[in-house]
Order: C-alpha cells, then sequence, then structure tokens
C-alpha cells in the first residue's frame, strides 16, 4: 500500500506571540516541524509535502536539509483549507496519506506505525487519533455514538454536553486519499471561528455510511503547542524521554531533571552526565566520558574517556582521554588530540591541536595548527588578526612555549624548539632553536636608597 504524508505548518500561530513562525520553535533543540519530519522518516514515509503559508521562506530554509515538498496556503483559512492547498500533491494518488500538524511534535514513529497499520487493516476510510484529557480544554472533542466515532467539534462550537467528553483529537489521522479529496469539497467554513476545519471530514465520510476508526494513545504524543505553556510542557516531554531512553542504554545521569540533552545526540555506555550540561545537534559521546557540571555541548564529537568540566564546545572534536576546563571555549572546527589537555580559561578557535599537547591555563589558540607533545605556558597568545586580516601560525612536536609568549602570525615555530617566557615571536624558529624575544634585564644597584624609598 502506497503511504505518504501530509503536514499542517502554515497557520498564524497567534497564541505563541512570535515574529518566528510556531513550527520553527524548537524543543530539545530542534524545530517542531523538524521532529515531525524525522519522525514520519523513522516510520519509512518517504514522500512528505509541508504545507507552509506563514512565513513560508524561513520554514522552507529550515527544513530545507530534509528532502521533503511544499505545497502553499496563501491565505491560512483553516486546516480544512490548508489541506486542499496541497491537492496537487494529493491528486491521482491511491493508497494512505496521514496528516500530521507541524505543532503537535511528540508523536512517536512505532505510534506511526501503528495507525497506519490499524486504518489498512480495518480497511477504513479514516482514522484519527486521540487521548484522554481531563481537562482538554481548547482541544477539538472526539464525539461518539454506541462507541463509534460520528465526528469532532471544536471546543469553540461545542455545546455544554460535548465540552464534558474527555476525548481530544490529536489532529494526527490516516485518510484514504480519494476519499480525502472527494471529501474536501464538502467543508464549508459555518463555524464559530469561519475556518474550514479538517476535522470535519470525519463526519462527512461517517454520514456517508464510510468506516471511520480511532486510536487511543497517550497524551504525552499527541500534545499540540499553540502557546508558550504548552511549548515548555512539550519540552519537559520530550527531555524525559530522551533522558531514559539514554539511561537504558547504560548513560549515568545523576540528575535527569537537569540534564538537557538533544533528540539527535548519540552517548556511549558508562559514560557519566552531572547537573546542568546541555547538550545539542549532532553531538557524539563516546563510553567512559564524564561530563561534570555545566556545559555547552553543541554539533561535536567527544571521543571515550574524555572529561570536560563546566566548558563550551562548539563544532569540533575531542579526541581520546582529553580534559577540557573548567572554563575552557573551544569554538568551532577545533580539532583536538588524544590524551590532550585544554585547561582554565584557554579559548581555541578554528585550530587543531596534537596528541598529548597540554594548555593548561589562560591562553588563546586561533587559526593555528599546533603539533603533538608540545607545552604552552600560561598566558600564551596566538595573535592571529593584524587589525584587517586572520593570518595561520604553525607549530611543530615537542615545542615548549614560555608563559607569556605572544606569536604573532604568521609566524612558524618548528619541532624541539623553546621559546623564552615572555618573548613575542614575528619571525620563524628553526628545529632545536630556542628564541629569546624580550628586553635584556638590567638591575641597578642602590636605586631605591638613591631615590628615598628605603623606609617606606
Ligand atoms: C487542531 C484541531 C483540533 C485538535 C488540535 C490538536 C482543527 C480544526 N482542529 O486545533 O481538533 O484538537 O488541533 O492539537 O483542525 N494550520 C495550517 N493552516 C491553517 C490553520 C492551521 O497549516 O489555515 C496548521 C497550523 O500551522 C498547525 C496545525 O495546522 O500546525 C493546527 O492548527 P491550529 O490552529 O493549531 O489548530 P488547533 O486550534 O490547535
Ligand atoms: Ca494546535
Amino acid at each position: 500500500m502506497y503511504k505518504c504524508a501530509l503536514i499542517l505548518a502554515a497557520g498564524q500561530g497567534t497564541r505563541i506571540k512570535s515574529d518566528l513562525p510556531k513550527v520553527l520553535h524548537k524543543i530539545c533543540g530542534k524545530e517542531m516541524v523538524n521532529h515531525v519530519i524525522d519522525t514520519m522518516r523513522k516510520a519509512d514515509i518517504e514522500d512528505i509535502n509541508v504545507i507552509v503559508g506563514k512565513g513560508a521562506e524561513l520554514v522552507k530554509e529550515k527544513t530545507a536539509s530534509r528532502n521533503i515538498s511544499y505545497s502553499v496556503q496563501e491565505e491560512q483559512l483553516g486546516t480544512g483549507h490548508a489541506v486542499k492547498c496541497a491537492i496537487d500533491f494529493l491528486k491521482g494518488k491511491k493508497g494512505v496519506v496521514g496528516v500530521f500538524c507541524g505543532d503537535a511534535p511528540l508523536i512517536k514513529a512505532e505510534t506511526v506505525n501503528n495507525l497506519f497499520k490499524s486504518h489498512i487493516e480495518n480497511n477504513n476510510s479514516a482514522t484519527l487519533l486521540s487521548s484522554i484529557l481531563e481537562d482538554p480544554t481548547g482541544y477539538g472533542r472526539v464525539v461518539r455514538k454506541d462507541n463509534e466515532v460520528l465526528k469532532i467539534v471544536e471546543h469553540k462550537d461545542c455545546d455544554e454536553k460535548e465540552l464534558k467528553i474527555k476525548e481530544m483529537n490529536a489532529a494526527i489521522y490516516c485518510f484514504d486519499i480519494e476519499e480525502l479529496v472527494n471529501s474536501l469539497d464538502k467543508l464549508s467554513n459555518n463555524n464559530n471561528q469561519g475556518e474550514y476545519y479538517l476535522t470535519d471530514v470525519i463526519g462527512i465520510l461517517k454520514e456517508e455510511g464510510k468506516s471511520v476508526g480511532a486510536v487511543v494513545i497517550d497524551y504525552d504524543e499527541t500534545i499540540g503547542v499553540n502557546s508558550r505553556v504548552q511549548l515548555a510542557e512539550a519540552e519537559e516531554i520530550l527531555r524525559k524521554r530522551i533522558n531514559l531512553k539514554h539511561m537504558i542504554n547504560g548513560v549515568t545521569l545523576i540528575d535527569p531533571n537537569s540534564t538537557y540533552i538533544g533528540d539527535d545526540v548519540e552517548i556511549g555506555r558508562d559514560t557519566i552526565i552531572y547537573p546542568g550540561n546541555v547538550i545539542e545537534g549532532n553531538t557524539k559521546i563516546g563510553e567512559g566520558v564524564i561530563l561534570y557540571p555545566n556545559s555547552r555541548i553543541s554539533n561535536s564529537i567527544i571521543s571515550n574517556n574524555v572529561e570536560v568540566q563546566s566548558s563550551v564546545i562548539i563544532d569540533s572534536k575531542i579526541g581520546e582521554k582529553t580534559t577540557v576546563g573548567p572554563f575552557a571555549y573551544i569554538r568551532p572546527e577545533s580539532i583536538i588530540g588524544n590524551n590532550a589537555r585544554i585547561g582554565d580559561f584557554v579559548e581555541i578557535k578554528k585550530s587543531t591541536i596534537g596528541n598529548n599537547t597540554k594548555v593548561s591555563h589562560l591562553t588563546y589558540i586561533g587559526d593555528a595548527s599546533v603539533g603533538e607533545n608540545c607545552n604552552f605556558g600560561c598566558g600564551t597568545v596566538v595573535v592571529n588578526y593584524d587589525g584587517s586580516k586572520k593570518h595561520k601560525t604553525i607549530i611543530g612536536n615537542n615545542s615548549f612555549i614560555g608563559c607569556n609568549t605572544n606569536l604573532v602570525s604568521p609566524v612558524k615555530v618548528e619541532d624541539n624548539t623553546y621559546i623564552a617566557a615572555g618573548s613575542t615571536i614575528v619571525n620563524d624558529v628553526k628545529e632545536g632553536e630556542l628564541a629569546v624575544a624580550r628586553a635584556k634585564q638590567r638591575n641597578i644597584e642602590g636605586w631605591v636608597a638613591k631615590k628615598g624609598l628605603t623606609n617606606k
């Protein structure tokens, strides 16, 4: 059976009060609409069409990497109208279309599979997902008769009896494509919001004697994000789900409630994560890593047995058994070798640092290539910027850079060299040399007494 999916993402999102289109608000570091797309992919749905409207260009830009097609809903006249705008995508297709909302990001791939399965096995024209909620205020209600789904009534259109219904419509459905297309023309906007509701398709099909099913699932998967309050609720649910997965896989989270791990992050077993860590994007963390409190790690590779403490690591790679921090800042495109040390108040930018090299304190290294087994004294600065251009510094293996050295780029320091503390290096240093670049010390005997400062 042919399967495809529509994702509704054109709405105004007025209730979230934002300049950003609602579906681009992030939970656990990823845009809501991209959560939905990624879940579709996990459920092996290849043909995905996203309906865009508000902030269409931005929504397209942020979803561009995901190989999907788009329909445009110029004016947001309701969810039914939105689906109608995807008519070119649906026309001529035979099979099942799943309809999802870009503001309902917590649906799981296995649930999507179950929904399609139930729809196909029961030969339904439509199958919807619903949840039972103590307080379903704001959601559409699933109206049943003799346990069978009759129709969906929007909260604003409910009468007193319908308001008491606790079964909410998740706005996630499967439809027979041809039945859906035929029903769209029958929608009217004769309701309290003056919109064309997709939900009315359920009642229309039912009245025509078609079979309509429902799969009731946990609210944890069906929450719709309309406001910042629900955004935080969804974030919390997903955070718990992600953290649980890692703990089951053998990762220790000292306090899961204050550990923030993105949906796409991978973590090896026996890694220990202390509170206050934020791990984002496509980060991969190896085995036996210890993340002491309060780091932010984004789109980076942290190899096995690394230790990080109170540091920021962005778009970079840290080699095995290396220690980072406390208070280090590793900026994009940095590659740190194995067994290295990047200590306190060290900033590394777009540089490679070889194995076993120690940069222990108060140092800036930018646009540099540093070899193995080097030692940087405290307060070294790679002077990579001349006021208009950036330049590169190259340091070979086994170099000892004395404290408070300036390396004025471009400059090359070869293997097996020493630089005296306090030097400002502007010329290359050849293999085996000691470079001293500072004023000679002069001691003036009796100077203090001569100035009359003795008894101070
Ligand atoms: C919708 C359902 C409601 C359900 C709830 C679950 C309808 C009429 N109501 O209500 O039964 O309980 O979701 O969360 O479907 N959108 C468009 N174009 C539009 C309008 C909306 O693309 O013209 C998109 C929005 O971007 C959003 C989704 O459709 O992603 C849902 O729209 P929203 O306005 O949030 O619907 P709800 O009022 O939440
Ligand atoms: Ca909604």
